[in-house]
């Protein structure tokens, strides 16, 4: 457990070492959810915002954004290309989030959820549940079973549909019926498996829109 986590922060750490603001770009995916995104009135978390792709979305449409991840090193870069910024975290999901009970409306996790052992998932998703409010909104893209160009079915399975990598990092990929089990204490409102172009090779993964109540 200890080598996953140390082999992930330096995994994202080397991969996020210096970029500037116009290397970033996004793709919309968020463009579904606009009128979540327009009605929100809290600050909207991005967790494990990596280098900012969606920050930059969000931003551009106005809102204000808290960036999360683990990574130093892209909490560096996040704060040297986004000055208008007025708060961002640097933290391991798996400690517990540094937010009240009930903090926001809104939570963006792109390509951030899918690195964890079954408990540990839970234990992260129970943290999204913590600091949202009722009726807030958790938006997600998962790997989906299907991304065989990303590492689907390849590696050892050691959990139901998760993978270790070949540098020991963990990878799951998900099923319909994974994300149901893993998020049933929250409304589903929007579920379906898409293709994404933003990488070289296409990347089949699971779309969501979740709500608490
Ligand atoms: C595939 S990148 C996604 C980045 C960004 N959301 C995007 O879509 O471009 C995954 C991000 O999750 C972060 N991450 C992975 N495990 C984490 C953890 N335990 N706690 C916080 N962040 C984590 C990584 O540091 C990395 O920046």
């Amino acid at each position: 457990m200890e080598n996953e986590v140390n082999q992930s922060l330096k995994y994202w750490n080397n991969l996020h070492s210096n970029y500037d603001r116009s290397d970033i770009k996004y793709d919309d995916w968020l463009e579904k959810f606009q009128e979540i995104i327009d009605a929100c009135k809290t600050p909207i978390l991005d967790l494990g915002c990596g280098s900012g792709n969606d920050t930059l979305y969000l931003i551009n449409k106005g809102k204000k954004v808290i960036p999360c991840d683990q990574s130093e090193n892209a909490i560096k870069n996040i704060k040297k290309n986004f000055p208008e910024i007025f708060d961002c975290k640097c933290f391991n999901m798996l400690e517990g989030f540094p937010f009240p009970d009930n903090y926001c409306d809104l939570i963006i996790s792109d390509l951030c959820l899918h690195y964890f052992r079954e408990k540990d998932t839970f234990k992260i998703i129970n943290e999204i549940r913590r600091i949202l409010k009722d009726n807030g909104h958790l938006i997600f893209r998962l790997n989906s079973i299907n991304d065989i160009n990303h590492g689907a079915g390849s590696g050892s399975e050691i959990e139901h549909h998760l993978y270790t990598t070949q540098d020991n990092r963990l990878k799951r990929f998900f099923d319909e019926k994974d994300i149901l089990y893993f998020f049933k204490d929250f409304q589903i409102e929007y579920l379906k498996e898409e293709t994404m172009s933003r990488y070289k090779l296409e990347k089949r993964l699971y779309l969501g829109c979740i709500k608490k109540y």
